[in-house]
Order: structure tokens, then C-alpha cells, then sequence
């Protein structure tokens, strides 16, 4: 148990050295932090690692991680972090898990990368796995989400040139997020991406998310597919409803065209089942898969039915792709939230955060809870949450506000109870003191 959070110790007096004095982090992105979470922290000492080499694309905060045990992360000045982000729902069984590490070092001396143009004994084992668990037939292994949800754009652009006249148009929903390529970027509806990167790749109108109507009025003979998150994670945590889901599958069906669901943050058990889609007992023909598969190992995964994958010789590829290392990492996932229980435990642990933020939330005057099993967003009901974040860390706490009115919860999968509390307990005095302030 950390003792920045255990019962014995004053919360908001960390017995580790304060953020920033024992790191000594020297870095062009603590500066650009300032703004951001680094502010609260106290200005670091001279330089003992120079962070400068790594490209500047985010407002990092000045510290440097150097290690992780299940639901905790250590930084180089020894300070203990609880992980409430798990590298963006990525590290689903936390980090350092015996059964991911055990295959990880198996397989490091075993064979990594045999080249894609063969196979390999775990490319066709998580492939046949992804498969059975799915009940979709074909899987093609990548590196990323991005890699993953461009891959089915291709697929789907292939089969509309296939079985629908050389329809090409996905429509996709506002406030999607499907990946940084340019494609990916073009289908998701990020408004601050809008003017970015122009002009973007064509052929992906828009529609508000639950609103079946628009959806309709937009399918046409240029119609290809229909893609969209079960949740939006990105977004701040809004699902497409059960009944949206089920009425989206009919219209499609009815229109001949596809339905590409992005499981890139809902799948592999983040909501309580292996797969987003089972809460709505559809089916897509296209599903994407990243974030949790190789449980911290970049494994990605493009799924399809056998009537979607039309893929020719050459029409896809991936230098990495399915490299034994990252199937064996993904390999090791699957069975583990296979196991029996596993899922049982997500729901119910996922209960019991939403129970423990409902209690806080009517304490502080926030407002709702929006998401489900393991991926939760906290409504705050004011533009608090960079505030609360950077109040969070400073306790020893990583948290996400993917918009400044809501916090996001995306814990290991295998977080326990003692863990919630010590979460609850630091953000209970961290939205007394913003609420106050
Ligand atoms: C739903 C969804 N799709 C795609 C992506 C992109 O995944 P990656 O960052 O691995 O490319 C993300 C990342 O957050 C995501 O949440």
C-alpha cells in the first residue's frame, strides 16, 4: 500500500520528497506545462535528466516514470503515483501483471519478429482467440488504434468498390475520436481539429451521436459504412444507447451497408464484457481493437465478419503486425480476461467506483456519472476538472479530465476496492479544495 494514501497518512502531506525538488527534471515540457498540471507543483531543481530530445507535443508535467505495479507507478524520485489513467485505458490488468510479464520474457527468448509475410505460432493464436471471442471470423494484427481504424476505412472502402457501386463515405459522429493519421483524424469530430492539417481526407459526413434520424437522412448511394465508438471515450464518456445500437444495426442492414464499431477503448473487457457491442446483442461487421489488448504492449487488432473481409493480395500490410512479441502480450490478455470471473469482477468493481463517486458527487455539489463498467467520466458540473488534475497529481494521484467539466475513470481492470477508496479519499479533499477556492 502506498503510503502517500494509507489510512495513517495525512493526504495532502506526502512523506515522499514533494513533486519536482528530488526529480530534478530538466524539460522545455515542464515549462510548457505550466499552464497545465505543473503549475500546483513546486519549482523543480537543476537539471539531473534532460527531457529536451522528446518532441514537445503535450504539456507533460515534470515528472518521469520509471516503473509500475498493478495499480501504482513509481517516478525516478522514488514518489508513488495511484494510476486512475492506466496510459489511457491501455494497461488492463495494471502494470507489471505475472501473466502478461511471464509471456512478454517467454517469448523475448523465444522469437519476435519472424516477418509478416509468414506466420507465426502467436499471430494465429490471438488471431483465432480475437476470433472465437467475437464470433468474427477474419483478424488482421497492427500496432495501434489509428493503424487499426484506418485499416477498416480501407476495408470498407474496398467492399463499397466491391458489392456497392464504389461507395466510399463512412459517415462517422460528431465528437468521434478514431486516431491522429489523416485519415482518422478526417472521421473523427474533434471540433479543435477542424481547420487542422487541411485539407483533410474526404468522405466522412457527420451526425450527432443517438439521433438514428440524421443517420438516415445522411445514408446515400455514396453510403459505404457507418462507424462509430459504443462509447465515446475521447469525448468525455458518452455511450450510444442500447436501443440507438440495436436500431443502428437494422438501418444499416436494411441499406446494405457496413457498421464499423471502434472498440479501441470499450473492448477487451474495459466495460464489463469482452466487447462494447455484446451490451446491445449486436453484431458489427467491422469492429477495431487497441488500447487493452496487449495490456501496455502495442497490439492492435482489425476485425471483420467473413462477408466484410475482402481484402486482395497487397491491399494491406504492416511491417510489425502480428510480431510474436505483441501477440504473445495479447495472447496473455485474453486469457486472462477470459478466466473465468474476471469480467464478474470488472462489472462489480465498476459498480462500486460509480456507488463511491455517486456519494462525492452529491457531497460537492458535481452533477452525474455517464459510462459504464470500468470507463466512467464524473459530470463536475463546472469547467474544475484541469484544476482538479493538477491537485490530483500533486497528492500522488493521475486522473484525466478529457473535457474541463468531467474527469474520466479508466483504472486497471484488476483495480481493488482499497484502491477506489485511496482514489475517493484524495479526490474527496482535492474537490473540497476547489469547490472552496
Ligand atoms: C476510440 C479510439 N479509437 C482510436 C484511438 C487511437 O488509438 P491509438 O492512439 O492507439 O492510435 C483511440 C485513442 O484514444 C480511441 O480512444
Amino acid at each position: 500500500m502506498n503510503d502517500l494514501v494509507s489510512p495513517e497518512t495525512s493526504l495532502g502531506t506526502p512523506m515522499a520528497p514533494p513533486l519536482g525538488t528530488a526529480s530534478a527534471i530538466d524539460s522545455h515540457a515542464a515549462s510548457a506545462t505550466g499552464a497545465h498540471a505543473a503549475s500546483a507543483m513546486p519549482p523543480h531543481a537543476a537539471s539531473a535528466i534532460d527531457t529536451s530530445a522528446v518532441m514537445n507535443v503535450t504539456p507533460r508535467p515534470p515528472i518521469v516514470f520509471a516503473a509500475g505495479e498493478g495499480s501504482w507507478l513509481t517516478d525516478t524520485a522514488g514518489r508513488r503515483y495511484l494510476d486512475f489513467i492506466q496510459g489511457w485505458a491501455v494497461n488492463c490488468l495494471g502494470h507489471g501483471h505475472p501473466a502478461l510479464v511471464q509471456a512478454l520474457a517467454q517469448q523475448a527468448q523465444t522469437l519476435l519478429t519472424p516477418s509478416p509475410a509468414f506466420y507465426n505460432d502467436q499471430m494465429v493464436r490471438l488471431c483465432t482467440l480475437i476470433a472465437q471471442q467475437s464470433g468474427m471470423e477474419r483478424v488482421f494484427l497492427c500496432n495501434s488504434g489509428a493503424e487499426a481504424n484506418e485499416g477498416a476505412i480501407k476495408l470498407a472502402r474496398k467492399w463499397g468498390a466491391l458489392h456497392r457501386d464504389g461507395a466510399y463515405e463512412i459517415i462517422t459522429m460528431d465528437h468521434g475520436f478514431h486516431g491522429r493519421t489523416l485519415a482518422t483524424m478526417s472521421a473523427s469530430g474533434k471540433p479543435a481539429w477542424e481547420a487542422l492539417f487541411e485539407p483533410k481526407v474526404t468522405g466522412f459526413p457527420k451526425v450527432p451521436l443517438n439521433d438514428l434520424a440524421a443517420v438516415e437522412a445522411a445514408i446515400g448511394p455514396r453510403t459505404v459504412a457507418v462507424m462509430l465508438e459504443p462509447i465515446q471515450g475521447e469525448a468525455g464518456v458518452f455511450p450510444a444507447t442500447v436501443p440507438y445500437l440495436r436500431a443502428l444495426r437494422d438501418l444499416t442492414e436494411r441499406h446494405g451497408v457496413l457498421l464499423i464499431l471502434d472498440e479501441v477503448q470499450t473492448g477487451i473487457g474495459r466495460t464489463g464484457r469482452f466487447f462494447g457491442f455484446e451490451h446491445a446483442g449486436i453484431r458489427p461487421d467491422i469492429m477495431t481493437l487497441g488500447k487493452g489488448l496487449g495490456g501496455g504492449v502495442p497490439v492492435a487488432a482489425l476485425v471483420a465478419t467473413e462477408a466484410a473481409a475482402v481484402f486482395a493480395h497487397g491491399d494491406q500490410g504492416s511491417t510489425f503486425g502480428g510480431n510474436a512479441l505483441a501477440a504473445a502480450a495479447g495472447c496473455a490478455v485474453m486469457e486472462t480476461i477470459a478466466a473465468p470471473g474476471f469480467l464478474e469482477q470488472v462489472s462489480q468493481m465498476g459498480a462500486y467506483l460509480a456507488d463511491r463517486l455517486a456519494a462525492l458527487s452529491a457531497k460537492h455539489g458535481c452533477g452525474g456519472l455517464r459510462g459504464q463498467g470500468l470507463l466512467l467520466a464524473l459530470d463536475l458540473e463546472r469547467p474544475i476538472g484541469p484544476a482538479v488534475v493538477e491537485l490530483a497529481l500533486a497528492r500522488g494521484l493521475l486522473l484525466n479530465a478529457p473535457r474541463p467539466d468531467s474527469l474520466r475513470f479508466m483504472p486497471a481492470l484488476t483495480v481493488g476496492s482499497a484502491e477506489v477508496d485511496a482514489m475517493i479519499a484524495i479526490l474527496d479533499e482535492v474537490l473540497g479544495e476547489v469547490t472552496a477556492g
